[in-house]
């Protein structure tokens, strides 16, 4: 059994690379990533920087685990290294997205910590998600920018990723649409969307047909001599 609040006892105990998070990020991480600490995964953030990120990751998740990380700045390949794979592009470039995840099959958890410009987030989200296992997580953090103009945001702005997000909604319910929404790769691999301030997670699961039962106490069978 797996003690809670490591990563957040980690993160304040931190006397490695730079690590920069929301506090209340740490819940939110345990809450969807702690299921995955029994056995080796394969993990991609987007966003290095200091590279303080992937190393708490390599400590959190089993010995074995490949951390991979992607950033548009060349400076960061200096923190690959022990299970620490690092791939200079960008996260608006489909082709180089492609290319990484070409050399590891399928990502259990994606977080996206890169530019958090909305474009990019979507471009990502759009070329990653079917990327991510059967039972994976897609992570994205940061989402206040999506109400930031200087991102690309705005409130209810068309190419915000929060929108973008909102609309998945109805492709996950596409099943009880009538007309106008198809039943999508998405609809039929996505389990659930969790919004939180400033993040929105991407739970998967393979959804079968819709089915609904009716179960109900039979009536008490009379007795003999009744
Ligand atoms: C918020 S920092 C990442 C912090 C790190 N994940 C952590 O927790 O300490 C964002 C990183 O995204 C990178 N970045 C900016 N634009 C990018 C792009 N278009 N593609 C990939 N990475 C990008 C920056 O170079 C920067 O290192």
């Amino acid at each position: 059994m797996h003690e809670r609040g490591f990563l957040h006892r980690y993160f304040l105990n931190n006397g490695g690379k730079r690590l920069h998070k929301w506090i209340h990020y740490f819940d939110i991480y345990e809450r969807h990533f702690a299921r995955f600490r029994q056995r080796p995964i394969t993990m991609l953030e987007i966003g290095v920087h200091g590279g303080g990120s992937l190393q708490m990751w390599r400590d959190y998740f089993a010995p074995g685990s490949t951390i991979v990380g992607i950033d548009i700045n060349p400076d960061c390949k200096q923190h690959e290294g022990d299970n620490i794979r690092i791939h200079i592009g960008s996260q608006n470039d489909p082709e180089f997205l492609h290319e990484v995840a070409e050399r590891y099959g399928r990502f259990d958890i994606l977080l996206d910590d890169g530019s958090h410009v909305n474009a990019h987030v979507i471009t990502s989200f759009e070329t990653l998600y079917p990327r991510v296992a059967e039972d994976g997580v897609y992570l994205v953090e940061d989402m206040h920018t999506s109400y930031w103009p200087k991102w690309g945001g705005g409130l209810g702005k068309p190419g915000s990723f929060i929108e973008y997000a909102k609309r998945r909604i109805d492709d996950l319910n596409a099943a009880h649409v009538r007309k106008g929404l198809e039943v999508s790769a998405f609809t039929r691999s996505t389990d659930s969307i969790i919004f939180y301030d400033s993040v929105v997670v991407f739970e998967k699961r393979p959804q079968g047909a819709r089915q609904h039962l009716k179960t109900f106490a039979m009536p008490p069978e009379r007795d003999a001599e009744g």
